[in-house]
């Protein structure tokens, strides 16, 4: 039996026992809440601040609908209309948001590290918990990728799971290779052009493909990710169409997959640049039921770090 986490920074170096606890707590609070039309009152009294620097909708909304359905108070920080825009460093908002008194930390920033660094600097017992630091993790993505996937196919063993796109700069690719690697998965193939692949020496347990067409061949599940332009020089941008037409997720190569193949994708998606509409539309995508598996894995995660 592996200790309790008090924070939730990364899924690396976690054990698959406990990932699959809190893949098993997700479900345990879906049946609890019976799909969020019960509330219940694990955390009652208890307060979470949502700390986003980047903008998000999924992640965001779905850890303040999971903390609500805990029976949590939460508190939506707004940086745009935050002492942050009148200079104000991180760590003395941190512990100016401490002294009001809070009971976890759900954050996002653009510099990798910075759950670990507000870890190492909370002044009182809060719990950080990740939710996106620049390109390193996305943890609770990951979670919720994997419960998506052992709820259509938990022989993890004997899965083809291909990860297609800009994964150089993806927190989603890493932290979804630390939950599938630890879960025992057959074969992680990683495919995107050159310079959005990342280091090969990162990811030991991939295999590297440039070729789509090859790489989606007889996958189980094709996870597509989204060109973070954010995160790259305007020289590095590649032309969409032509992205598209290499990289792209049509109808043509789905039938190269493996019957019934997953599709997903962590979104925000792009229609026509990563994946075309009849297939994230279509009978095999899986990325409504991402989203909805977010609301309890973070209800999971929030029982886990917060749990008397
Ligand atoms: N998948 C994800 O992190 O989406 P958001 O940016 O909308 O939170």
């Amino acid at each position: 039996m592996t200790s309790r986490l008090r924070h939730l920074t990364t899924l690396e170096h976690l054990p698959r026992e406990c990932i699959e606890r809190l893949l098993d707590r997700a479900i345990a609070m879906r049946d609890a809440c019976a799909h969020g039309t019960r509330k219940l009152d694990l955390l009652r009294g208890r307060t979470v601040l949502n700390l986003f620097f980047e903008p998000s909708t999924r992640t965001r909304t779905s850890f303040e609908l999971a903390a609500r359905r805990l029976g949590a108070d939460v508190v939506n920080f707004d940086i745009g209309f935050s002492s942050t825009s009148k200079g104000e460093e991180l760590y003395d908002t941190l512990h100016t948001l401490e002294a009001m008194h809070l009971d976890a930390i759900v954050v996002r920033h653009k510099q990798s590290g910075t759950p670990e660094e507000l870890v190492r600097h909370a002044m009182s017992g809060v719990s950080v918990i990740n939710a996106g630091d620049g390109n390193r993790a996305h943890p609770t993505q990951g979670l919720l990728d994997a419960l998506t996937i052992r709820q259509h196919r938990p022989d993890f063993e004997n899965l083809v799971v291909t990860i297609c796109g800009d994964i150089r700069h993806s927190r989603v690719a890493r932290s979804d290779v630390h939950a599938l690697s630890a879960l025992g998965t057959g074969e992680i193939r990683l495919c995107g052009p050159a310079p959005l692949m990342p280091d090969p020496a990162e990811f030991p347990n991939c295999r590297f493909y440039d070729d789509f067409d090859a790489a989606i061949e007889g996958a189980n599940v094709a996870i597509m990710l989204r060109l973070q332009k954010e995160r790259m020089a305007s020289t590095d941008l590649p032309d969409e169409a032509a992205y598209f037409a290499r990289y792209g997720l049509d109808v043509r190569r789905l039938a190269r997959a493996a019957k019934g193949c997953l599709v997903m994708h962590p979104g925000p998606i792009n229609r026509g640049i990563e994946i075309a509409t009849e297939v994230a539309d279509g009978a095999q995508s899986r990325i409504l039921e991402q989203v909805g598996n977010g609301v309890f894995v973070r209800m999971a995660v929030l029982g886990e770090v917060l749990a008397r």
